[in-house]
């Protein structure tokens, strides 16, 4: 059994997770479900770490603030050839694209996106119609969901960067604005933090780091990012900072390295990226003895582990909660006295949450005896 049950229990916290965003903010947060957020100063490189770790070309990145609201990914890794039609409609036209490859966004329900770059052009048009063009930020996030045979199941949040000073239309609290917006994403406790830092800063200087430290003071939900390490001056490394005698975090930290802005006005392709990340790592005096603990596809390995630890012991807690919210929609419908029809909002999203409910509950009950990690 590799990866097939934490696969599947991972599923269904992803529908969860829709579930509960589309019918509102209260809902989603009365129910911690698990995911991996990223932490770090703007620049930093959160952007350019998650689109290596879904492997395809579609967020949004570059010097300056990009990322100007948060990005609810969720991979979802599906085999190539069992992509059946579900009443989605392809609209990307690419004959090209790898049918078994595409996004879809829960703000366009039913419309399928092979075309990677379309994404990009739909979370760039979408972030503008929010925020305006002019460097404004909001805490509404954008729900995309990727399915891939190439991508481990898991979800991620892309954050703006913590910033302090305001330019274009930011608030001049805008220090505090974003702090307060993470803050909302890292303080759960069911929020894994990747805690990103360039290797080319003072690690006893980054932003992410300490607010990692403020919600997580015993590291158990931190994982150290280092990207840029290709950009370190000569004779330098990040070696005594995997050795943990730097700050130490019990989850450790990974080395990365990522395209560069050059890479990203080349539009270099992400496999060409990840080839040059290996090599960088495996030809590199000072990491080649440990260049499997490197880069890229061993943070995703990292990441898919500790989630699946998570989420099992979170379990009981999220069947809880979920068990409550169902009463607490039972009372309220009930003191409705039956005056909402079959087409009304309450019934539908009672019959949803029971839906999701009882399929979450086979996962639960199914697995009670199997705590062991399927990795
Ligand atoms: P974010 O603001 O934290 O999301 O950072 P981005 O992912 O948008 O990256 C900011 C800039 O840093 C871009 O120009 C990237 O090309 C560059 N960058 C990010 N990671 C690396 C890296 O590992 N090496 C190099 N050379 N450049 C990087
Ligand atoms: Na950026
Ligand atoms: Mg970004």
């Amino acid at each position: 059994a590799h990866a097939g049950l934490g696969t599947e229990i991972v599923n269904v916290i992803n529908k969860l997770q829709d579930v509960f965003t589309s019918i509102g903010s209260s809902s989603q947060q009365a129910i911690d479900l698990p995911q991996i957020c990223v932490l770090g100063s703007q620049s930093s490189g959160k952007s350019s770490v998650l689109e290596n770790i879904v492997g395809r070309d579609f967020l949004p990145r570059g010097s300056g603030i990009v990322t100007r609201r948060p990005l609810v990914l969720q991979l979802v890794n599906k085999p190539a050839g069992t992509s059946q039609s579900n009443g989605a409609i392809d609209k990307s036209g690419d004959k090209s694209a790898n049918v078994d490859e595409w996004g879809e966004f829960l703000h366009i329900p039913g419309e399928k996106f092979h075309d990677f770059n379309k994404i990009r052009d739909e979370i760039v048009r979408d972030t503008e119609a929010k925020t305006g063009k002019n460097a404004g930020i909001s805490p509404q996030p954008i729900n995309l969901r990727i399915y891939s045979p190439n991508v481990l199941t898991l979800t991620l949040v892309d954050l703006p960067g913590l910033t302090k000073v305001p330019v274009g239309d930011q608030p001049r609290d805008i220090e505090k604005q974003i702090r307060d917006m993470l803050m909302k994403y890292i303080a759960r406790p069911a929020c894994i933090i990747l805690a990103v830092t360039a290797a080319n800063q003072d690690l006893a200087n980054s932003d992410g780091l300490k607010m990692a430290r403020e919600v997580d003071p015993d590291g158990t939900r931190t994982i150290g990012v280092l990207t840029k390490v290709d950009l370190m001056d000569k004779g330098t490394d990040v070696v005594d900072i995997l050795a943990g005698r730097i700050i130490p975090l019990r989850l450790g930290y990974v080395p990365v390295v990522n395209r560069g802005q050059r890479d990203i006005e080349t539009n270099k392709p992400i496999s060409q990226a990840l080839e040059n990340e290996r090599d960088f790592f495996e030809n590199h005096a000072s990491y080649k003895g440990k260049a499997q603990f490197c880069g890229t596809p061993f943070l995703a390995r990292k990441l898919n582990m500790i989630l699946m630890h998570h989420i099992r012991a979170t379990l009981p807690d999220i069947k809880q909660r979920i068990t409550t919210n169902l009463a607490k929609y039972n009372t309220e419908l009930a003191a409705l006295g039956g005056a909402m029809g079959g087409e009304h909002g309450g019934n539908v999203v009672l019959s949803v949450i029971t839906e999701f409910t009882a399929e979450f509950r086979t996962t639960i009950d199914g697995n009670t005896n199997d705590l062991s990690l399927n990795e």
